[in-house]
């Protein structure tokens, strides 16, 4: 069959490049039908695949820091010399082409090899390097874990149990493209189900830990079974919290945590006209615009009084209404149901709402009931050193549950991003097996409503000051939140390469 597709833009690097015409960091070209962007690194020239391998930002528009390049959109690292994904969300690695130079031209030759795994740095002595590693939670920081345990060569037996009955899954996803019927499911998992063979990791799921015996150094499972341990690791996550309501137990009233409480929102949308969302804040909002998006009269019914604003401020707050607003979203702030009978939803400032469907986003609770029986150190959340090592060593918290000395803010914090939940992971895996790696990712979050994608790096709990860095109702601004005159995030709209210029310098002001 011939390929009917336009050649990809740019030169064909094959046929090579004049150094004269590659004048800036990165040259977008093309070898075949594939694009690969030209990076310059000090004296390094290296050739890459375009596109991120996360969700095919484009690294042309991403920041070339030393020998790695970041993407754009959501902040993923890869190695510019071995194309390995270094810091999540992308964990597979980019394609890397041969570079030749010839004279004042370079030429884009072969695709090189895939890395392979490999040891990355110092190790226990041999003898003390654990054989049985054990990862409570299927979940963002679990999988980030195993991956990296596997990608760092570690040959020991790796067992991840999951109360879930999905392997691991892109979270975000079930807020955003794939509840508003934009993207299929086999887009979800994170891995198909042949890696988890392949990998020789023994996934089980719809199996529920249920205490830690962590002098025998033994998960205990609910149905009595014990699985022993040389290192653990708990990413147990967070779960929903419930609204003690009457009403709030009828079949159409969710929660959204798991790919099975997405698949019963999508079932009980079918064929819905109105759906009643409760909570302003980032899950409920992305609700409401995916629901929008199925046709779906969405009312969203909020306690505070402009959506948001506890973490972005009164300005993004009142953007993000108007946006939702401009979409047909409906809203009922400084309210909240008191009960919901069948279709009728009452709001405690007396009117009644009709609701085919109602979805409830009023905020998670960490999953902290397995580290405290165990009698692990808690602090709203698991108490973790900067190795993310918990109060009992050989027990390692990572995502959700974890507190952690954040460098940045100077404070111990504990955040529900889903970036940080997989960078905790990888870190908490290089540490299980000996490295002695901090934890000093910069946090970073992304939310997604409509075509608006808001961009946070750094964590502000409160600040004296708010500085605003273009137009935020024209949708091209940088809003730095302050404290003394230190900025301590940067919340932005279709500004990328201020927020990974902002995410280098607080990771280069504490380094
Ligand atoms: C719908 C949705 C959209 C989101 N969108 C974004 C976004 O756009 N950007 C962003 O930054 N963050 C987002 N988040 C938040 C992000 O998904 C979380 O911060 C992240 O998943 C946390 O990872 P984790 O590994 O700590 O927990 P999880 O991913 O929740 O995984 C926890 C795992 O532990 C398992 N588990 C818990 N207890 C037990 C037990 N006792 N026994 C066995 N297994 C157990 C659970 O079943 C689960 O598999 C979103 C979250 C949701 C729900
Ligand atoms: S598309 Fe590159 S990090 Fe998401």
């Amino acid at each position: 069959m011939i390929d009917q597709r336009a050649p990809p833009a740019g030169p064909d690097l094959s046929k090579g490049v004049a150094l004269s015409e590659f004048t800036g960091a990165t040259l977008l070209g093309h070898v075949g039908n594939e694009e690969v962007l030209l990076v310059r690194s000090g004296s390094e020239i290296s050739a890459i695949d375009a596109h991120c391998s996360h969700y095919h930002g484009p690294l042309a528009e991403g920041l070339v820091d030393g020998e790695s390049i970041r993407c754009p959109w959501h902040h993923a690292c890869f190695d510019l010399r071995t194309g390995e994904a270094s810091r999540a969300p992308a964990i597979n690695a980019l394609a890397v082409w041969q570079v030749e130079h010839q004279g004042d031209r370079i030429f884009v030759g072969q695709k090189r090899a895939q890395p392979k795994p490999r040891l990355n740095g110092a190790v226990e002595a041999p003898g003390k390097t654990p054989s049985k590693i054990v990862i409570v939670g299927g979940g963002a920081a679990g999988f980030a874990a195993a991956e990296m345990l596997r990608r760092q060569a570690f040959s020991g037996s790796i067992v991840m149990l999951s109360s879930e009955t999905a392997p691991p899954v892109d979270r975000p996803n079930l807020s955003k493209d794939y509840l508003a019927g934009s993207a299929p499911e086999d887009w979800l998992p994170l891995r198909p189900d042949s890696f988890y063979t392949e990998a020789a990791i023994d996934l089980r799921l719809k199996t529920e830990v249920s205490s830690i015996d962590t002098k025998a150094r033994n998960v205990l499972l609910a149905d009595g079974k014990a699985i022993p341990y040389d290192r653990l690791l708990l990413a147990t996550g967070a779960e929903p919290v419930r609204l003690p309501i009457p009403g709030a137990d009828q079949p159409h009233v969710h929660v959204l945590r798991s790919l099975d409480d997405c698949r019963a929102i999508i079932a009980s949308a079918d064929g819905a006209r109105r759906a009643v969302v409760i909570g302003a804040s980032f899950i409920g909002l992305e609700v409401a615009a995916s629901l929008r998006a199925r046709n779906i009269e969405v009312h969203v019914v909020g306690l505070e009084q402009r959506p948001m604003e506890r973490v972005l401020g009164p300005d993004m707050g009142d953007f993000v209404r108007a946006l939702h607003e401009e979409h047909g979203v409906v809203f009922h702030l400084g309210d909240t149901v008191t009960a919901i009978d069948g279709k009728r939803a009452s709001l405690k400032s007396g009117g009644v709402l009709e609701a085919d469907l109602v979805v409830v986003g009023v905020g998670v609770r960490p999953r902290l009931a397995l580290a405290e029986k165990a009698g692990l150190a808690i602090d709203r959340g698991v108490t973790v050193n900067a190795y993310l090592e918990t109060s009992v060593s050989g027990i390692y918290a990572a995502g959700d549950i974890a507190r952690w000395p954040d460098p940045h803010s100077r404070e111990n914090i504990r955040v529900e991003h889903w970036v940080v939940a997989q960078r905790q992971g990888q870190t908490a895996a290089r540490n299980m097996l000996g490295q002695r790696e901090i934890f000093d990712a910069v946090p970073f979050f992304w939310s997604q409503h409509y075509d608006v994608p808001i961009n946070y790096v750094g964590h502000a709990e409160k600040w004296d000051e708010i500085a605003v860095d273009g137009n935020i109702a024209g949708r091209d601004c940088a809003l730095q939140y302050k404290i003394g005159g230190r900025a301590l995030a940067v919340a932005s709209i279709y500004r990328d390469t201020a927020s990974l210029e902002a995410e280098v310098a607080m990771e280069r002001a504490t380094s």
